[in-house]
């Protein structure tokens, strides 16, 4: 059995949800790969708890279900106020796993791999901007550096690029990688307005409070720019072309119906090049998605054309991505 020290930074619903399946699945985990989790810190921005003998998570999800803030724990653990980059650096553990949306995270992503641990993430900006430095840093020191979760949740397309299709030279990508524009695209051929789509999708809990980033196509820029990074070379956001659906009027969706089509907010990826924006595929594609699947068309010289489909949001779908790398990232990690 090897057991494998975790210190995971967010309890939000992707950090609480991943919590969840580690307590589930231990039994699976052990007898699978012989992988004995211990989860010896966890933070939110209130705080971070660390015991090194390791925390009871059933506890930590049980303190922010009723207080909000893991700084309530008092009573049994010691809560400490370190930055992030001070607790990657005081912290013996094995693996970082950050699912907060901090967006300065690169700068403690690097700091744990400098200090010889290995990174999971399902944080965005860290990658769309920083991507050549992390990965770089974590090849040269021969540790583990997964970010599966990133784009399209659960569903891997990410392992399909960096760990399959090696013998292929990608061409190009075009995808659909952002469920709350689907959302909103769809109830407007329903025949609502744009806002009142956004509403419609903020009330059922599928658009964020701040959707700015759904809406103006900064979160499926920063996914079709990792997408990139991973089939071609780095390259960073800013030189990512993104137009997002705010400009969609009910009059374009229902033109494209009349011709049988639909609007979807489409990434574009080749080489050298990243454009994210509405535009009308027809209904028979597989971009025309529903609800909240993701697809990737991929086109290679050897294969062809090559679809995946499949969750791109929720938090048993996203847990699976960042659990399925937590895993992967254990058996990677240098013995000893
Ligand atoms: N939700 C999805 O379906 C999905 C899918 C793919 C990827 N993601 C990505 O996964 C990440 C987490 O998403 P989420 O939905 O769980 O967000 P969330 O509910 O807002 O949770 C974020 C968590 O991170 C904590 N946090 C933020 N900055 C921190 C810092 N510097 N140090 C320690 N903790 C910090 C927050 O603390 P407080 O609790 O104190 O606010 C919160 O617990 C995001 O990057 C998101 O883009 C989400």
């Amino acid at each position: 059995m090897r057991e494998v020290r975790l210190s995971i930074f967010g309890f939000g619903n992707v950090g609480r949800a991943l919590a969840g399946v580690l307590l589930e699945k231990e039994p699976f985990f052990r007898e699978r790969y012989g992988l004995d989790f211990r989860v010896v810190s966890v933070a939110d921005t209130s705080g971070l708890v660390w015991l090194p003998e390791g925390i009871d998570l059933r506890e930590a999800l049980l303190v922010k279900e009723n207080f909000g803030k893991l700084s309530a724990w008092t009573n049994d653990y010691e809560v400490y106020s370190l930055r992030p980059e001070e607790a990657v650096r005081e912290i013996e553990a094995d693996l970082v796993v950050d699912v907060t949306g901090d967006m300065r995270a690169h700068v403690w992503h690097l700091e744990a791999l400098k200090e010889g641990k290995g990174v999971v993430t399902s944080n965005k900006p860290p990658l769309a901007f920083h991507y050549s430095e992390l990965v770089g840093e974590a090849e040269r020191r021969e540790l583990p550096y997964l970010f599966e979760a990133t784009v399209m949740a659960g569903t891997p397309v990410i392992a399909l690029l960096r760990e399959n299709l090696l013998g292929d030279t990608v061409e190009g990508i075009e995808a659909v990688l952002n469920a709350t524009t689907t959302f909103i695209l769809s109830r407007m051929e329903e025949g609502m307005t744009f806002e009142e789509a956004l509403r419609k999708a903020q009330e059922m809990g599928i658009a964020e409070r701040d959707p700015t980033a759904d809406v103006l196509g900064m979160d499926a820029g920063y996914k079709a720019t990792i997408l990139h990074c991973v089939a071609f070379h780095p390259l960073t956001f800013g030189e990512a072309s993104v137009r997002g659906i705010t400009g969609v009027t009910p009059e374009e969706i229902e033109r494209a119906r009349g011709r049988g089509n639909t609007v979807r907010l489409v990434a574009s990826i080749r080489e050298g090049s990243v454009t994210v924006e509405p535009k009308e595929v027809s209904g028979e594609s597989p971009l025309a998605v529903k609800s909240y699947e993701n697809v990737a068309i991929i086109k290679t010289d050897l294969l062809g054309e090559l679809v995946i489909k499949g969750s791109g949001a929720g938090l048993k779908e996203t847990a699976s991505g960042g659990v399925g790398d937590i895993v992967k990232a254990s058996l990677q990690l240098p013995k000893g």
